[in-house]
């Protein structure tokens, strides 16, 4: 089918940010075709001209050509990388319609799964200007060399970075030092086709309580031989141009995977982890501890866990999917006992040294799938009146929500970074007696699709 030209209107947004619309092509017989369009970089309600050159069931992906009549919501992306870049999906969308936009999401996938929507409260923003808030980025080198973002779409290719305005500017600054390293010595970039070429990631995170920086740098081969030379002019750079720097990682990575994985790791200088701080906890970070990437809506976070939880002395807690204990320290002060389930060891042995610095000692931590974990920590540990769930966005699946249920806490508290999982997991609870009290909507990546939600159901 050739390119034709058509004009549309935006209906609604898909989870992925993408607009979506439908357009009727001629057939030159009775009934038109329906083709149902994706339109990146649009808003609900506007009017679009597209370009469309394919046809099918599916979803077509477009660009639009032009806006035709633009929505009240729409400004001016700030970002230089917006057009190509995967990253900000929405910045030509104002913050306060992302805001809206995330709320209406979430009451639809309550709705959807029976809830009323009238318990959803209006999504919390960022305080303050919603750039800046992650401290963690991982860019990639491209086989060339340079040092970016993907593009959105195509995974082969790199966009040089210029700037990138969700991280932190220290993060980006030191990026940009490494890049000049690898352009001064010529390093080739990572060819994922070829398997070939050195430099393949580069992870820079950052705590934004003590400041302290961790560079990371992945690279098909270890920093030996003839790259001593290469090594030690990273070390004098960072020395001298990242005094925040208290990490500097080299780690080889030979797998065909696209991931920042290690095989082997090198400190170059300082230590293998970072300090760390939330919710006037300590924590350490190595380069692979799931952390919060958005510490400050983190804490929010936790507060509205808190406030919706009202944990007591005298009560049990279970912090099912707890990582390094995030939830689990603040709410460890708070009750008599907590007991926390998560699958990664690493996690677990973090969670532990965590509550020990913290001179936390009502802890018990298990490393173990939540669905068969759960039955034994509620063997050992007893019912707890207060359970607290965080899965990943899979969600945490009807046997664990089932087994749940059959535990009986008198409060769950359902932390989610997937509002569609996390009501239909809920509906596992009903049976049971579970009544849905309230859901918070919580943004913690602005610029994104993505909305966190705190929930809480108790027992009727
Ligand atoms: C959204 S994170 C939450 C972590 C923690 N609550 C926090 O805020 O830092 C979800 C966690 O679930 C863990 N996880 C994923 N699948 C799991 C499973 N089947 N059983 C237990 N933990 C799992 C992940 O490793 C991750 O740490």
């Amino acid at each position: 089918m050739s390119k034709k030209l058509y004009e549309t209107t935006i209906d609604y947004v898909d989870k992925k940010g993408s607009g979506r619309a439908v357009v009727w092509r001629d057939t030159g017989q009775v009934n038109p075709k329906k083709l149902k369009l994706t339109i990146p970089q649009t808003i609900p309600n506007e009017k679009v001209e597209v370009h469309v050159d394919g046809e099918g069931k599916r979803w077509i992906k477009t660009d639009y050509t032009k806006i035709l009549e633009s929505s009240a919501e729409r400004v001016t992306p700030d970002c230089p990388h917006f057009d190509l870049c995967g990253g900000c999906v929405w910045q030509h969308w104002s913050y306060d319609g992302q805001l809206k936009e995330k709320t209406r999401y979430v009451k639809e996938m309550v709705k959807n799964n029976g809830f009323d929507p009238v318990l959803v409260e209006e999504t919390i923003g960022v305080k303050g200007e919603p750039y800046r808030y992650r401290n963690k980025m991982e860019f990639t080198f491209s086989k060339e060399g340079h040092l970016g973002l993907h593009e959105q779409g195509n995974w082969r290719k790199i966009i040089p970075l210029e700037t990138c305005l969700i991280a932190g500017k220290e993060m980006v600054d030191y990026a940009m030092e490494v890049q000049q390293w690898a352009n001064d010595f010529h390093l080739s970039g990572y060819d994922k086709d070829e398997h070939s070429g050195l430099l393949r990631h580069l992870m820079v995170r950052q705590s934004f309580y003590t400041g302290e920086v961790m560079l990371g740098l992945f690279a098909s081969e270890a920093p030996t031989g003839e790259l001593e030379e290469a090594k030690a002019a990273l070390i004098e750079r960072v020395e001298a141009n990242c005094p925040n720097v208290k990490s500097l990682m080299w780690f080889e990575n030979k797998d065909w995977g696209d991931r920042t994985q290690a095989e082997e790791q090198y400190i170059l200088s300082g230590r293998d982890f970072i300090y760390d701080e939330m919710f006037g906890f300590k924590y350490r970070l190595w380069f692979d501890t799931f952390f919060q990437t958005n510490p400050k809506q983190a804490e929010t976070l936790v507060n509205l866990a808190i406030e919706m939880a009202q944990p007591k002395p005298t009560e049990k807690m279970i912090d099912l999917f707890c990582g390094v204990g995030t939830f689990s320290l603040p709410f460890a002060e708070k009750v008599g006992e907590l007991a926390g389930i998560e699958i990664v060891e690493t996690s677990i042995e973090s969670a532990k040294r965590n509550a020990l610095d913290n001179a936390i000692h009502n802890t018990t931590f298990l490393a173990k799938d939540a669905r068969h974990g759960i039955d034994q920590i509620l063997e050992s540990f007893g019912i707890p009146e207060l359970l607290l769930l965080d899965p990943p966005r899979s969600g945490a699946g009807g046997k664990v929500m089932r087994r749940i249920g059959r535990a009986k806490p008198e409060r769950i508290v359902y932390v989610s970074c997937n509002p569609e999982t996390f009501a239909s997991d809920i509906t596992e609870l009903v049976p049971f007696g579970y009544e849905l009290q309230k859901v918070q909507p919580v943004d913690m990546f602005p610029h994104t699709p993505h909305v966190e939600t705190v929930a809480l159901l108790t027992r009727i």
